[in-house]
């Protein structure tokens, strides 16, 4: 008997006891009138009268052990229903926090989806690049200052970051043929002094238009239409004569903004005119180093500033602010994106 005893002891020790219904089983196996130590406790009455007050004790003592092994496992059963029971519908939501989009891309967003309706596609180019796409082939003398170690970050030779778009033109006309009507918006670099109004890097959108017959006029033409469709129908603009080595005649293009916007006469310098871009006629040196044919092409060019139209448009003071990535910064244009 006491084996017997011992033995069922060690049953409801090892017996596994993980579901709901594996708890079932053990209660049906030890604890029910049916049940194993009910048989131990109908067969207790045949142990001889001597024997019986040591083997009584074992008996409740095996008893006790199933229903503490039984209680215990369906309590943990019990904390396990609890964490997969289904989840309660009427609990308000908790909100996850997604980001948003940098003013500078909402901004520069807007502006390749104005060019791209216009037919311009979207080409890229290295933001590590070489003398010649950088300045040579755009016609840059030898003693230009703009080569100068004042404005270019020099990697190693004639290897530098790129300090504008125009190196794309390059690329594109190198490997296409016309018609191109292509922009390029990215990243450049320059070695400035930082201030509230410069900083080392920016981007800028290059466009570029190549086909026979293009004149000033088609220029003047797609631009004017770029700002009424991005700064509204009325806004006025003027052309200025400029000049960049890439391109002949050249322009720089002004936006009329009055001077009631004028807080501190930073922006417009009390005259009124926000200058947005600089343009012109691509110069024939720069298609033939491209190898373009200049008796049957000719083709306009255009380069603006991202930061500058996008501090104009939300009101930003300081350029850094839109590269420090502070987030309350950056959440006010959430609802832009
Ligand atoms: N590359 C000039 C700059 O960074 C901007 C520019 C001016 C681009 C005239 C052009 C252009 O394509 O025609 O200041």
């Amino acid at each position: 008997m006491k084996q017997l005893i011992e033995q069922t002891k060690e049953k409801i020790e090892s017996i596994r006891i993980e579901t709901a219904q594996e708890l079932e089983n053990f209660r049906l196996k030890f604890l029910t009138k049916k049940g194993e130590l009910n048989e131990l406790f109908t067969a207790f009455r045949t142990v001889p009268n001597e024997e019986k007050k040591e083997v009584g004790q074992l008996l409740n003592k095996l008893k006790e052990f199933a229903q503490t092994r039984f209680d215990e496992e369906k309590e943990k059963l019990g904390t396990k229903e609890e964490e997969t029971k289904p989840f309660d519908e009427s609990l308000p939501g908790r909100k996850s926090d997604i980001g948003s989009k940098h003013p500078l891309t909402i901004v520069q967003n807007k502006m390749i989806s104005i060019f791209e309706q216009m037919g311009f596609s979207i080409s890229e180019g290295p933001e590590i690049e070489d003398d010649w796409h950088n300045f040579t082939a755009l016609n840059f003398p030898e003693n230009h200052p703009a080569r100068d170690m004042q404005d270019t970050f020099f990697i190693d030779g004639d290897i530098s970051l790129r300090t504008h778009t125009s190196s794309v033109q390059v690329r594109v006309m190198e490997s296409e043929k016309p018609p191109i009507r292509t922009i390029s918006p990215g990243r450049v670099y320059r070695n400035e002094a930082i201030s509230a109004r410069s900083n080392s890097f920016f981007h800028q959108i290059e466009g570029l238009y190549i086909d026979e017959g293009v004149s000033f006029a088609d220029l003047k033409q797609t631009l004017f239409l770029f700002v009424q469709q991005f700064f509204g129908e009325n806004t006025k603009v003027r052309f200025r004569p400029s000049y960049f080595p890439f391109t002949e005649p050249s322009a720089e293009m002004d936006i009329f903004l009055g001077t009631e916007t004028e807080e501190d006469y930073r922006l417009t310098k009390g005259t009124g005119w926000l200058e947005i871009l600089g343009c012109g006629m691509v110069d024939t040196n720069v298609l033939e180093n491209c190898g373009i044919d200049t008796t049957k092409y000719s083709g306009f060019a255009f380069g603006m500033g991202v930061e500058r139209i996008t501090m104009f448009q939300y009101g930003v003071k300081d350029i850094r602010t839109l590269f420090e990535n502070d987030i309350r910064f950056l959440e006010q244009f959430r609802s832009l994106g």
